[in-house]
């Protein structure tokens, strides 16, 4: 069941939205070499609960912590514990918010102090992969459409889509229809009305898109070890032009 939200309800999803990228951005002084990633998950917690918000990952499905933090060839849902951060790395922080029983959900990678060109062009090119994605985000358009064009931008540049996990619908739960997987073709899938909230995430793999997942049972993180990252926004389709929810207005 794919949900199509009343604009009130679009208004509860940016709130949402909003505080979630308020705070993923909060995070970005403790992405410094001796950082553990929980303390980047207490900080989060902190910021989150502040603003009278619950992170919404903490529970879900079992899931063990606040937020996600993936380091390097950890692609998604790296579990924060005492491991530190170091000189060079890529630290993907994934994070969701329920504010008044909407969802916002919301990812990027940071850099931690002098990263290498390679890793750096990594980083660009998948958020620029997730504006590739937004921009198909309109009415008339289907899924497919928001797929093929990550896809497209992410292999233009070598690299590759991770094709285990999806972005997804959003709103009153954390994942709701449709899945919007990362790699597709145009014009299939479900089709696009204005107010439907879909959670855009490229996961991209600079190397083989092969992944395994840990014992742990959640940290996923490519076969090759070669580095990974992240990005995602909360978006609302919208006749002509999407509108992303997670950042304020104008910043677009
Ligand atoms: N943001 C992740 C996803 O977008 C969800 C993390 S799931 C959790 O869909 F279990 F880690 F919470
Ligand atoms: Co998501």
């Amino acid at each position: 069941m794919i949900f199509v939200r009343e604009d009130w309800e679009v208004e509860k999803i940016r709130q949402s939205a909003l505080l979630a990228w308020e705070v993923l951005s909060s995070l970005e002084p403790l992405m410094v070499p001796g950082t553990t990633t929980k303390e980047i998950d207490q900080e989060a917690a902190r910021l989150i609960r502040e603003r009278g918000g619950r992170p919404t990952f903490l529970g879900y499905r079992g899931y063990p912590a606040n937020i996600c933090v993936s380091i390097d060839d950890e692609v998604v849902h790296g579990i924060p514990g005492d491991r530190k951060l170091e000189e060079g790395q890529l630290v993907s922080v994934d994070l969701g918010v329920t504010y008044d029983g909407y969802v916002g959900d919301v990812a990027r990678t940071f850099l931690v102090g002098e990263v290498p060109p390679e890793k750096v062009a990594l980083v660009l090119e998948t958020e620029r992969a997730l504006w590739k994605g937004i921009e198909q985000a309109v009415e008339g358009n289907r899924v497919g459409d928001i797929s093929s064009a990550i896809q497209r931008h992410v292999e233009s540049c070598g690299y590759s889509v991770v094709r285990e996990l999806t972005g997804h619908g959003v709103g009153r739960e954390l994942h709701e229809d449709p899945q919007v997987p990362n790699f597709g073709r145009p014009h299939t899938g479900p089709r696009l009305w204005e107010g439907m909230v879909l959670a855009i995430e490229p996961m991209v793999a600079m190397g083989a898109p092969d992944v395994v997942i840990d014992p742990d049972g959640w940290t996923v993180r490519t076969k090759d070890g070669l580095p990974s990252a992240h990005f995602e926004h909360t978006v609302v389709v919208r006749r002509g032009r999407a509108e992303v929810l997670s950042l304020p207005e104008g910043y677009a």
